[in-house]
């Protein structure tokens, strides 16, 4: 898989091209004070100073990079990804500018997922030099969390089942010295039985499984991290239509966002008592599968009457955001590839935030929106509780009309976390279906900073 390597040093002042950021108001003078032929090679390359254009320059027997930014004083987390994809492989420096947020996107513009191309015809690498060395190892670990996050939802479903997630985790444990306890066979079926129900109709390779991964102080505050682990969705007897199943390796996706996170907050060393939450199954079709009409008893010990089996991920988490939350946590956040109706609400770039204390809420609006990482919240409305009422059980998994399917599936999940707790839900995408620069087609982080930058800075000092 990928690894974001040292794609950004200190600059100790060795050979590099220069790169110079304009915008439309500054191009002029900059170009005053270049000479004739300069100007006929920007002209010729038609560039105007506008974001994500760029152009060569030649100087003496080498070049310079001129490129378009909105703003040279504070650069966003995107505005070099381009030069970063496009540039000849080499070792480059911002002439006028700190690289800051940029160096996210001029790592993430190098991404690329090659485990199954025979050959990887990517171009080397390109190499930014910057004086802002002390930050270079924050932008990178964000950078390394992100990568995480596309190789995992990337990989296609026969390599990425529940045993393969639970390989991750063990990885992620080894890395930190943390403790993994999995969960499966007889005892999901009693701890987890909505994970278990789930999971059940998988093959044998493919069996369901409940991670928990625990580590840090044990006199911090908890901090709950829990994440979708359906590692493919077929939608169950519920099947889905070819058109909406293509996609549907995704479905970990909030698996992978946990795990990612998980990995920032112990390489930080944050002061919490972190509990990592991982349901994974596959959501399969067989004459062992969980039914449309089954009713299943929950950790908690409420029942559910399966009125969808493709409203699968919110069994498996009702479950695991039980037992989270019977460590009394200060927080718990989960991340869910759980609802089209998210992506209908708000489209594939803004994941959907519920949560029950609007003060929380904001925090992480704010965090996200500091970061280029931005997120819309839904609500969670009482009235809607009824949607999901059953006539034989205490609730169903899905509602019979289809509104406010997020806030639906929120609510749904909200009877699962231990009362008064303070909790954050994440319903992303998880995906990039048209390419951006730093964003290529295929997995992707959506809320990840977001939640990052509010962690750290609720339990920062
Ligand atoms: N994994 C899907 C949600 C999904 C679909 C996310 C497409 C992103 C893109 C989830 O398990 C699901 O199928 N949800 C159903 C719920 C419905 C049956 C109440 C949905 O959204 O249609
Ligand atoms: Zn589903
Ligand atoms: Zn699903």
């Amino acid at each position: 898989m990928s690894q974001a390597k040292a794609l950004i040093r200190p600059d100790r002042g060795e050979d590099a091209v220069a790169i110079h950021l304009v915008n439309k108001e500054s191009f002029e003078a900059f170009a005053k004070g270049l000479t004739a032929g300069q100007r006929a090679a920007l002209g010729a390359q038609k560039f105007e100073g506008g974001g994500y254009q760029f152009a060569i320059v030649p100087e003496g027997d080498s070049f310079f990079v001129v490129s378009g930014v909105a703003n040279p004083e504070s650069l966003s987390a995107w505005c070099l990804a381009k030069l970063a994809e496009e540039l000849p492989e080499g070792v480059y420096r911002l002439a006028n500018a700190q690289a800051g947020a940029a160096m996210f996107g001029w790592v993430t513009g190098q991404y690329r997922f090659t485990r199954y191309k025979s050959e990887d015809k990517s171009q080397g690498p390109r190499l930014l030099l910057t004086a802002q060395a002390g930050q270079i190892d924050g932008y990178l670990a964000e950078a390394q969390a992100e990568y995480a996050v596309r190789d995992l939802v990337n990989a296609p479903p026969e390599d990425m089942g529940p045993a393969a997630l639970e390989a991750e985790c063990e990885k992620l444990a080894k890395a930190h010295k943390a403790q993994l306890t999995v969960v499966r066979g007889d005892s999901l079926e009693q701890d987890y039985p909505m994970v278990h129900a789930v999971g059940r109709a998988a093959a044998r390779h493919h069996a369901p499984r409940l991670m928990h991964l625990v580590w840090g102080d044990p006199t911090h505050p908890v901090l709950a991290v829990v994440g979708k682990g359906v590692c493919f969705d077929s939608g169950g007897l519920d099947i889905k239509p070819p058109s909406g199943m293509r996609l549907m390796k995704k479905d970990m996706g909030g698996a992978a966002h946990a795990l990612a996170l998980a990995g920032l907050v112990m390489g930080a060393k944050l002061k919490v008592r972190l509990h990592l939450f991982v349901p994974a199954v596959e959501n399969a079709i067989s004459g062992g599968a969980f039914r449309p009409g089954d009713v299943l008893k929950s950790r908690k010990g409420l029942t559910v009457e399966i009125d969808n089996t493709d409203a699968e991920g919110r069994l498996i988490l009702g479950d695991a955001l039980t037992r989270a939350s019977e460590e009394n946590p200060d927080l718990i956040v989960d991340f869910a590839t759980l609802t089209g109706a998210a992506r209908v609400a708000l489209g594939p770039d803004l994941p959907a935030l519920m949560a029950r204390q609007d003060e929380t809420a904001e925090a992480f609006l704010a965090a996200g929106k500091a970061h280029d990482d931005a997120a819309w919240r839904l609500p969670l409305p009482e009235a809607y509780r009824e949607y999901l009422a059953s006539d034989i059980a205490d609730m169903a998994n899905s509602s019979a009309t289809p509104f406010a399917g997020a806030s639906v599936a929120g609510l749904f999940l909200d009877r699962f976390v231990g009362e008064g707790l303070d909790w954050v839900h994440f319903d992303t995408f998880a995906w990039t279906p048209s390419p951006k620069p730093g964003r290529a087609r295929g997995g992707r982080g959506l809320g990840l900073r977001a939640a990052w930058h509010a962690i750290r800075a609720r339990y920062a000092g």
